[in-house]
């Protein structure tokens, strides 16, 4: 046999499938690991080497019940045996009705709701609903903001030039302004409230006369931000805001709903509603599906013909979604904000030897902890060490904010007390191993 023939061989023993990749796929799509996974149940997954992780990504904060739930699975399956798909710009079909009053239920009684695939197509449809019901163009959105990948979805995103880089003849004109951010502003939730607002209401002012805009889109957790929550005041200011322009106020809760924070949706927490809430991610545990849902004040300005598309509202991914609804419900949320407060006081307990300037932030499951060198630069090559180190331990964890310098949890709201422990046990070893290498 020739070395390459052996060498052609070793790979695919091993799987061979990062190298595999490298060559049928740009660079575009940065990957955070090397690693290739062949299965996964529950709260871990396998790579093509026989290793097992346990899952803090959980594929970007998608699979929130966890990797096959059975649950899920059940609905899964017997969707597939009846009708996989229809159309729904042909007709509609259970699982589509059925999860759309379901979400309209939890929302208010009085929301409409509308099916898409992705994160970024649901905000693109947001976008066009707030504009085709108000009648206007202006877009808002906030500095740290990550909303996708689409031309709008990237123009809404400021949380790094690279994602713009070479698009922006292409991308439409948004106003982004200051999220609050009291870590590093060395500051209050409450001061840093009136900082941004303060900042929103000089762009009204002096840039964007308020009654152009059609809406202002936020998160009410930022996530590739850096797990950074709005505070209270902040979104009361912003609802207050739109309700007085009559702009249409978009929550994103693509990362942040589908019981990742420990509530249904983040905004529960704050008590503040959105006029177009945006879900995706989590709603379906890994089939690709997003909705939007909307105050009939909008929806019912949209008029016939003017948004649709083939595979929105598919299915076998509205069965999924009405089986994670299942699970968040029969203890679901419960565990996610049980096991979130344990973690969050485990990471606090972690971090206070460290000889690096942190902070722990985030709800329920949605936990990020930034580090900061003594200097207040970023320490993201502690962060790419301990996630590097954390993986070998056997915990798969990655970073996030605008700097890499943000460890962000986010594991399943069926992650056990013993689960928990073991990744906190893996995560103290690793961050051990990067500070003091
Ligand atoms: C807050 C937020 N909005 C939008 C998106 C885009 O979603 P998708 O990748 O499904 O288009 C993401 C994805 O990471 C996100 O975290």
């Amino acid at each position: 046999m020739t070395d390459t023939a052996l060498e052609h061989g070793r790979e695919l023993r091993s799987g061979g499938l990062t190298e595999r990749a490298r060559a049928v796929f740009p660079p575009a799509a940065a990957r955070h690991t090397d690693l290739a996974f062949v299965r996964a149940e529950g709260t871990r997954v396998e790579t093509d080497d026989g290793r097992q992780l346990l899952d803090f990504a959980s594929g970007v904060a998608v699979t929130n019940v966890g990797h096959g739930n059975p649950v899920v699975m059940r609905r899964i399956q017997e969707q597939m045996a009846t009708l996989v798909h229809a159309g729904h710009n042909i007709g509609v079909y259970p699982s589509y009705v059925e999860l759309a009053e379901r979400l309209v239920g939890l929302v208010h009684p009085d929301r409409k709701v509308f099916f898409g695939n992705s994160g970024a197509e649901a905000l693109e449809s947001a976008v066009k609903l707030a504009m085709r019901a108000t009648g206007r163009n202006g877009l808002i959105a906030f500095k740290g903001g990550f909303h996708g990948r689409t031309l709008t979805t990237t123009a809404l995103s400021a949380s790094s030039a690279n994602y713009r880089a070479g698009y922006l003849a292409a991308l439409p004109t948004i106003q982004h302004v200051a999220f609050p951010d009291p870590f590093n502003q060395h500051s209050t939730p409450a001061a840093e409230s009136a900082r941004c607002l303060a900042e929103l209401d000089e762009l009204f002012e002096l840039v964007v006369p308020a009654n152009e805009v059609a809406a202002l889109v936020v998160e009410p957790v930022q996530g590739e931000g850096g797990y950074q929550p709005a505070p209270v005041e902040f979104l009361r200011g912003l609802r207050e805001r739109c309700s007085a322009h009559g702009i249409a106020l978009i929550f994103d809760e693509i990362q942040t709903g589908f019981g990742r924070t420990g509530a249904m949706f983040a905004y529960e927490h704050m008590d503040v509603r959105p006029d177009v809430l945006v879900l995706a991610k989590g709603i379906a545990n890994g089939l690709p599906l997003s909705a939007i849902v909307g105050t009939p004040e909008l929806m019912d300005r949209w008029p016939a013909g003017a948004h649709g598309g083939t595979f929105g509202g598919n299915p076998v991914a509205c069965a999924a979604a009405l089986g994670v609804l299942d699970v968040l419900r029969d203890g679901g949320l419960d565990n996610a904000r049980r096991q979130g407060t344990r973690l969050r006081a485990g990471l606090e307990a972690l971090v206070t030897d460290l000889p690096l300037r942190s902070d722990v932030r985030g709800l329920g499951l949605m936990l990020g902890v930034e580090l900061r060198h003594p200097d207040g630069s970023p320490a993201s090559d502690v962060l790419a060490a301990t996630c590097r180190r954390a993986a070998e331990e056997g915990l798969l964890i990655i970073p996030c904010g605008v700097h890499k310098n943000v460890l962000r949890l986010m594991p399943p709201t069926t992650l056990s007390t013993d689960d928990a422990a073991a990744a906190l046990a893996m995560l103290g070893r690793a961050l051990d191993a990067a500070v003091r290498p």
